[in-house]
């Protein structure tokens, strides 16, 4: 595992969305794993920057993201659909039919959730991984659990995910209490994992992930087990 602890939020991003650029650059029809929060904005407005530029192209790319609330239609502000065209997907040339978010308002979510599986597995499964890490650990939506589970499912999030992302909305209420999540293994079985990191809040948890043992109830801590992870960490 490489680990760099950087001096500010624009460094991170600027460090991450390089090593993202790097990875398009090299194979220019790179599937990317995406993920939503407030900490990959800076990496995506920089990639914006860098395509804008002309430095990378991402009209070949395809892109699969982590996850998706359950009932946020994509115009709803807060769907991860809405938040991934605005922050990212309009911000380089990325062709929209290669971009792919769970739907979280799928009339059937078992059959959205093992074609999503399937789907990427057609892909040939993701180059890089780009993950947030959540206060209790999560990544994606995979919440601590009694199993890390495999597929594409749907998640009951956690109390304390609720409260986290209560910030996003109006109020608390209004947080959907599902969502649909990639599972550890497409996230396993990423070629590279890039995981950025920002807040002194996230420092224990980050402790627990990647020097804790290897446990679902921090699903994060399975990163241990892949060959290839970067972590970028700022206090800021
Ligand atoms: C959200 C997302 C995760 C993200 C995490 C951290 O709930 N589902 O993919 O990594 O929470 O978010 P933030 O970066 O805003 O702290």
């Amino acid at each position: 595992m490489k680990f760099f602890t950087v001096d500010s939020y624009e460094k991170m991003s600027r460090q991450a969305a390089n090593i993202i650029a790097a990875q398009v650059i090299s194979k220019p029809n790179s599937v990317l794993g995406l993920a939503t929060g407030s900490t990959p904005i800076g990496t995506y407005a920089r990639l914006g920057e860098l395509c804008a530029q002309g430095d990378v192209d991402f009209s070949e790319v395809t892109t699969v993201n982590l996850d998706e609330y359950v009932g946020l239609p994509v115009e709803n502000e807060q769907s991860y659909r809405y938040f991934m065209n605005k922050n990212l997907f309009s911000l380089i040339n990325i062709d929209l039919a290669h971009t792919f978010v769970p739907n979280g308002c799928a009339p059937d979510i078992e059959k959205e959730v093992s074609e999503y599986d399937l789907r990427i597995e057609r892909l040939g499964g993701i180059d890089l991984q780009l993950l947030g890490i959540g206060i209790d650990g999560h990544i994606g939506f995979n919440e601590p659990n009694d199993v890390f589970v495999k597929e594409t499912h749907e998640v009951v999030l956690d109390p304390s995910t609720i409260t986290a992302n209560a910030r996003f909305f109006e109020k608390e209420e209004d947080v959907p209490k599902k969502a649909v999540t990639m599972g550890m293994q497409a996230i396993m079985q990423a070629k590279k994992i890039l995981m950025v990191v920002n807040g002194k809040k996230k420092e224990e948890i980050l402790k627990k992930a990647f020097f804790g043992p290897i446990t679902p109830q921090v699903p994060a801590s399975i990163l241990q087990l892949h060959p290839d992870v970067t972590v970028i960490y700022t206090e800021e």
